[in-house]
């Protein structure tokens, strides 16, 4: 198998919870046991959204680090996995400079097209995202990507029109300034069905996620009251677990025995919901166990996580330099 660069970026939202996990970071750790792995934090994107209220990034960004290091990201030692580095984009100005330079190249017409645009556009009722750097986000996540010539962008489906525009670009800069970077693949990374306690997608703005860091005491204070099928109204109604968000936690927690019980008693009424969600806890809670005990050791001693993005930005610089040298020629630039 040949290896490839896989880069891939999230944006600092602080503390991630289990849809994260599931939905992207399982996914990093098997890709840096396989491949040369860039991972990022997206500050100047959160930017295009958080413009009105910077204060939380900084405190955001060192949260989600923690996260990606205690899941294992780095290696469990933080160097066992010698060709996985993680940095932040603001930290490589020379993302900007790309970003300028695809910005003169990128017709309008497609990123008013874009579907996330029009989407957010119309959506977020809080904010107003009529900005430039709204607008220009898959620009600068195309400078992100093509910077480290990745091969492979693993993202969420949600991202993936994303992913179009910018082999899109790339194709374009080739073109005009002859070829200078691989067109960066879409990995499309399969998102479980988890839901949040309220049976809405997992998310920390629904204010019904489950986060690695909660506390045992915290999971059952959330799991407890947790939407079930709603279809079970009573004790003796009989239920249909496949319906049911806390069966899908107990589906990736629980252990095969408790699994099939669950299954049997809820299609015949022979549990209830609460002796049910009282069987995930310990499960829940013994997946995280390992996880927060890195974490507690990284809270103790914050350089860690200072040092490993220090260490990954320098990585990081050296080759989005050469890069830009590559393109600045290209360009007829000095
Ligand atoms: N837009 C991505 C998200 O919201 C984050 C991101 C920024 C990204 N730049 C990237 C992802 C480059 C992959 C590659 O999740
Ligand atoms: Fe859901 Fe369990 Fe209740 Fe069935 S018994 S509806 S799986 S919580």
């Amino acid at each position: 198998m040949t290896i490839k660069r896989v880069l891939s970026g999230m944006r600092p939202s602080g503390k991630l919870h289990l849809g994260h996990f599931h939905g992207v970071l399982e996914n990093w750790l098997k890709l840096q046991k396989e491949h040369e792995c860039f991972f990022f934090v997206a500050d100047w994107h959160a930017l295009t959204t958080e413009y009105n209220n910077p204060s939380a990034i900084q405190e955001n960004i060192k949260e989600m680090v923690i996260d990606w290091l205690s899941v294992g990201i780095l290696g469990t030692d933080l160097k066992s996995v010698p060709n996985s580095t993680i940095f932040l984009q603001s930290a490589i100005k020379e993302h900007a400079e790309l970003h300028l330079l695809l910005s003169m190249i990128t017709p309008l017409s497609w990123l008013e097209r874009n579907p996330t645009y029009k989407e957010q556009v119309d959506e977020v009722k809080d904010k107003d995202l009529h900005t430039y750097g709204f607008l220009g986000y898959p620009v600068l996540q195309t400078a992100d990507i093509i910077i480290y010539k990745a091969n492979m962008v693993p993202v969420g489906i949600d991202q993936a029109p994303h992913l179009e525009l910018s082999r899109e670009i790339t194709r374009r800069f080739n073109f005009l300034y002859g070829e200078t970077f691989p067109e960066p693949q879409t990995l499309l990374t399969e998102t479980p069905k988890l839901l949040g306690t309220d049976g809405r997608k997992m998310s920390k703005s629904y204010n019904n996620a489950i986060f690695l860091s909660d506390p045992p005491d915290v999971i059952e204070k959330k799991l407890l009251p947790m939407f079930t099928d709603p279809a079970r109204q009573r004790r003796t109604d009989k239920g249909n677990p496949e319906v049911c968000p806390v069966y899908f936690l107990h589906k990736i927690y629980s252990i095969p025995e408790t699994i099939t019980w669950v299954e049997q008693g809820c299609k015949t009424a022979g549990i209830g919901c609460i002796e049910c969600k009282k069987s995930l806890i310990p499960s829940i809670v013994k997946k995280l166990e390992p996880i927060q005990k890195k974490r507690a050791e990284i809270v103790k001693n914050p350089d860690i996580v200072n040092e490993a993005l220090n260490k990954g930005n320098k990585k990081a610089l050296k080759i989005a330099q050469e890069t830009m040298t590559g393109v600045r020629k290209a360009l007829k630039l000095q």
